[in-house]
């Protein structure tokens, strides 16, 4: 199962789509998303990765 590594916060630019796809792992704070747990059990990380439009959000396998 894919995994968030990190969110790129110099990228980022709070648009928050990966929290409301995911909000058990993906947490809005200060403007940004922060993580909370690295896998998620009803998400494919990657394509939530995927979504973000500046390609914020790093994944390992
Ligand atoms: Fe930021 Fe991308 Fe999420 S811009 S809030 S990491 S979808």
């Amino acid at each position: 199962m894919a995994k968030v590594k990190k969110v790129d916060v110099t990228l980022c630019v709070g648009c928050g789509l990966c929290e409301q796809s995911c909000p058990e792992v993906f947490k809005m704070e200060d403007g940004v998303a922060k993580i909370k747990v690295a896998t998620c059990s009803s998400h494919n990380v990657k394509e939530v990765a995927e979504q973000c439009p500046v390609q914020a959000i790093v994944t390992e396998d």
